[in-house]
């Protein structure tokens, strides 16, 4: 806390830009926390947030219900395949926190009220509430905490540029799969296994092998463990898919969203979930199958319009086909940024690089936390009209999605030069 007292204070966002207090301009290459579709100030999506506060600006949902978050949910059905009903929370924590407790209840609902644990992978990260902070422990983040969260069951990621040298690639995931296979059999009290869809992102950017997330999916439903996924951070194009458990051809029982949802303008969050799982709440007052969970924001109008015109930008621009051009902008540079002396890895998917910084790349070590490299790029790249931020000594560019061609080639120059600039610090 004493080395960052002083903060610039954003006052205006113009596009891909943020713009400070004292009229200097920053491009947004972190997507304000990997949320910002459209860039700043988009037209269609302002004026939707306009005309909804003229009409309804909040009303709850408890006993009531309000036209926006209706279409909103029909909308997301319609476009999550395998899911049929949405409900709605603020912020990517508290949709994970009602997938668990959802989990949980469901199978009290049918009478297995032994099915109360969860099994995740090593270095998943689903928010920083406690349920969440229970199932995504990220140790950097959340060692003071340990003592209160609840155990939970950690089978290993196959990461490829960090795993037991014994092991091919191949052999790795076979194993990981192996081992959850081998946990599914051994516990009949599993509620539920939990993972974030895609690629682990706040965990240190780690994009899945193909079908490693198919097979966790079909793993599930053999062994009657629920299947939870977190498309928070990579739902909606973030990887290149619009569902990317879709692409992914896995189909979980409950899943989140968050982020991208509103284009990144408004907090808003849903957890949506198969008829099974809902079917299993029906019942009279009496039987108190109903779920006992509820925000005073839930289903907030505003954002729920907010985010039904960000999703029909999505159809309008063809964003997700035009986005694969700018992967392959991102792809061309891997080699050039790989090849810089303190590069360990570059791991690219879609829309999303992380650049891994160590101070030797053979033996891989990482650059260690008294550098202060995290630091030394945050400045670096405000010199170069940049805003980054890393996850320790792993850098991360996570732009708005339409960012220009230009601009993301903006971003790629600077970054590599950024990289130059701390090579001497290292
Ligand atoms: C995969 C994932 N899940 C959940 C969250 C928590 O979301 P929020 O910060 O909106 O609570 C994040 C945040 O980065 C995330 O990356």
């Amino acid at each position: 806390m004493n080395e960052w007292k002083k903060f610039d204070v954003i006052t205006k966002g113009d596009g891909m830009w943020l713009i400070d207090s004292k009229g200097n301009k920053l491009l947004d290459g972190v997507a304000s926390m990997w949320c910002n579709v459209w860039g700043h100030s988009k037209k269609e999506l302002v004026n939707a947030m306009i005309k909804q506060t003229k009409k309804l600006q909040h009303s709850s949902l408890f006993n009531l219900t309000n036209d926006q978050a209706e279409l909103l949910g029909e909308k997301l059905v319609k476009i999550s395949p395998g899911m049929n009903k949405v409900f709605y929370s603020d912020d990517g924590s508290t949709a994970m926190e009602i997938a668990i407790k959802m989990a949980i209840q469901y199978w009290q609902n049918i009478g297995k009220k032994n099915k109360i644990k969860f099994v995740t992978l090593d270095n998943g990260y689903h928010g920083d509430t406690i349920g969440a902070m229970s199932i995504g422990y990220v140790p950097t983040f959340f060692s003071k905490f340990k003592n209160i969260l609840f155990p939970v069951i950690k089978t290993p990621t196959p990461h490829k540029y960090r795993m037991p040298k014994k092991y091919t690639y191949e052999e790795y995931q076979e194993y990981c799969l192996e081992k959850i296979e081998k946990i599914f059999v051994k516990n009949n009290d599993l509620a539920a296994f939990v993972m974030e869809s895609g690629a682990q992102i706040a965990g240190g950017v780690i994009i899945y092998p193909p079908e490693f997330q198919k097979k966790i999916s079909q793993l599930c439903k053999k062994h009657e463990v629920l299947f939870i996924l977190d498309e928070v951070a990579t739902g909606f194009g973030r990887l290149g898919s619009f569902i990317e458990y879709h692409a992914q051809k896995s189909i979980p029982d409950i899943v989140a969203y968050g982020k991208m949802l509103t284009g990144g303008y408004l907090p808003l969050a849903a957890t949506l979930t198969s008829q099974k799982i809902y079917d299993s709440y029906l019942g009279s007052y009496e039987d108190m199958r109903h779920f006992f969970h509820g925000h005073t924001f839930t289903g907030n109008p505003l954002a729920c319009a907010t985010a039904l015109t960000n999703l029909e930008l999505y159809d309008k621009n063809n964003l997700i086909s035009k986005n694969k051009i700018k992967s392959r902008q991102f792809e061309k540079r891997v080699g050039e940024i790989s090849n810089l002396s303190i590069v360990g890895d570059v791991r690219h998917k879609g829309m999303l690089m992380a650049i891994e910084l160590v101070s030797n790349k053979n033996k891989k070590t990482p650059i260690s936390l008294d550098k202060k490299i995290h630091q030394k790029i945050f400045v670096e790249a405000k010199k170069h009209k940049i805003y980054l931020r890393t996850l320790g000594h792993i850098m991360m560019l996570v732009p708005p999605l339409a960012i220009s061609e230009k601009e993301l080639e903006f971003l790629l120059d600077g970054t590599i030069d950024i990289i130059k600039k701390v090579t001497k610090d290292v």
